[in-house]
C-alpha cells in the first residue's frame, strides 16, 4: 500500500449548490490519504446533537432499480470522527473497490451532497465507563474513526489522567490520518488549557504495523500479552481499578481484546448499564 500526498480540496474551491437530496449535507473538505483511505468534512445540521464517539448513516442516492427505475439511498454507519463541539461533521473512511456505497464515495468532491440520517447511536461514549485513572483506545484500521472524535474531546482529558492510543494498520501509510491528528492536538488550545502541562506524559500514542516496516511492528494484542507496549509506554498492566477501555477494530480483533479484558478482570458497559470497557466493530465481515 503506498502512502500518496494528502490531496485536499477546500471550501474556497466551489461554488456553493442548493441542496438536492433529502437530509442533505455540503461536503466542505476531501483528504484522500492513501489509496484505500480518506476523510471528508461536510455541514451538520444546526439541530443535530451527538455524544463525542458515537456514529451515525451517512450515504449517497443509488443507481435506479433496473426494473422499476427507482433511486433508494444508499446507506452505511459512519463514525463520527469529529468531535461534538465541532460546527461541521469529520468522517474517515475505506475505498472499498467493489463497495457499494464506497465505490462511489471516494469521488465525493467540495460542494457535493451526502445525505445524513441525523440519530447518533453508539456504545463509544464516555456515559458507558465508570470512573477511571486511565483510558485505552484500542484501533485497527478505520476503528481510529471514533477515536478521532473523543481524542479531541476535552471531557477525555477531564475525566482521566492518562489518555492511551494504540492504532494497528497493515501499513504506515495507514496510520498517517491518526498521527497527524494526535500530533495537531498538541497545538489544540481548547485542549491545552483542559490538559495543562505535561502533554505526552498524559497522552501516549502507540501506532504498530504488521505487514510493512514502521518504527513498531506487530499486532497490539501480541504487544501487550508479551509484556513489551507495557514496558514501551512506562504502565503497569491492566486492572480494573485503574484501567477503562474503547476497543474498536475487526471482529477477530475484538474478540480477542476483549477476552483480554476480561481475563484482566475488566466488566463490558453499555449506555445503560456502564462498566470497564466498550466495544464497537469498525465494520460489518
Ligand atoms: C458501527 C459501524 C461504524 C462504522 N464506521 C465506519 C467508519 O467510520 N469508516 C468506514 O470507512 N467504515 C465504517 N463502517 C463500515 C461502513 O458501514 C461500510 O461498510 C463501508 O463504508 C463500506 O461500504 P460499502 O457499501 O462500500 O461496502 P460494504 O458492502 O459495506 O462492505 C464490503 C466489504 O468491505 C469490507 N469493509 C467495509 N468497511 C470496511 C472498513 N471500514 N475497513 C476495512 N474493510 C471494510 C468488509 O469486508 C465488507 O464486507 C462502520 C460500520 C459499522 C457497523
Ligand atoms: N490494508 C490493505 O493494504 C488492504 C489492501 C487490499 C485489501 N484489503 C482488504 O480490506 C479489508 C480490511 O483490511 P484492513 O487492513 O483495513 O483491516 P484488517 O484486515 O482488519 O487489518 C487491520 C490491522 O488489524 C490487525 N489485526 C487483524 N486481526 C487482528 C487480531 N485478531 N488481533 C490484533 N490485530 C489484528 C491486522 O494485522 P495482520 O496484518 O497481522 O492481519 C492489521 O494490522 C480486508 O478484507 C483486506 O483483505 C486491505
Amino acid at each position: 500500500m503506498n502512502e500518496i500526498a494528502p490531496v485536499t480540496q477546500s471550501d474556497s474551491d466551489a461554488a456553493p449548490k442548493m441542496p438536492t437530496l433529502p437530509d442533505a449535507q455540503t461536503v466542505t473538505e476531501v483528504k484522500h490519504w492513501t489509496d484505500r483511505l480518506f476523510s471528508f468534512r461536510m455541514t451538520r445540521p444546526t439541530t443535530m446533537r451527538f455524544r463525542s464517539g458515537e456514529f451515525v448513516m451517512i450515504g449517497l442516492m443509488g443507481d435506479p432499480d433496473p426494473k422499476t427505475g427507482k433511486v433508494k439511498p444508499l446507506l452505511r454507519a459512519y463514525s463520527i470522527a469529529s468531535p461534538s463541539w465541532d460546527e461541521e461533521l469529520e468522517f474517515y473512511s475505506i475505498k472499498v473497490p467493489d463497495g457499494p456505497l464506497t465505490s462511489k464515495l471516494q469521488h465525493i468532491k467540495v460542494g457535493d451532497e451526502i445525505i445524513l440520517r441525523p440519530k447518533p447511536v453508539g456504545t463509544l461514549v464516555h456515559d458507558a465507563l465508570i470512573p477511571g485513572k486511565r483510558i485505552w483506545f484500542f484501533a485497527t484500521g478505520t476503528g481510529f474513526a471514533p477515536f478521532a472524535s473523543l481524542l479531541r474531546e476535552p471531557q477525555t482529558y477531564e475525566d482521566y489522567d492518562e489518555v492511551i492510543i494504540t492504532h494497528t494498520c497493515r501499513t504506515a501509510g495507514e496510520l498517517t490520518y491518526g498521527r497527524e491528528l494526535i500530533e495537531a492536538l498538541e497545538h489544540d488550545e481548547l485542549l491545552n488549557e483542559v490538559i495543562g502541562d505535561g502533554f505526552w506524559k498524559k497522552i501516549k500514542y502507540y501506532p504498530t504495523t504488521t505487514r510493512e516496516q514502521s518504527a513498531k511492528m506487530g499486532r497490539i494484542t501480541d504487544l501487550i500479552n508479551s509484556g513489551e507496549a507495557y514496558k514501551e509506554l512506562g504502565v503497569e498492566p491492566l486492572c480494573p481499578q485503574n484501567d477503562r477501555a474503547m476497543i474498536c477494530g475487526n471482529l477477530a480483533f475484538n474478540l480477542e481484546l476483549k477476552a483480554m479484558l476480561e481475563a484482566a478482570g475488566l466488566e463490558e458497559g453499555a449506555n445503560s448499564k456502564p462498566a470497564q470497557y466498550v466495544v464497537e466493530k469498525a465494520f460489518l465481515d
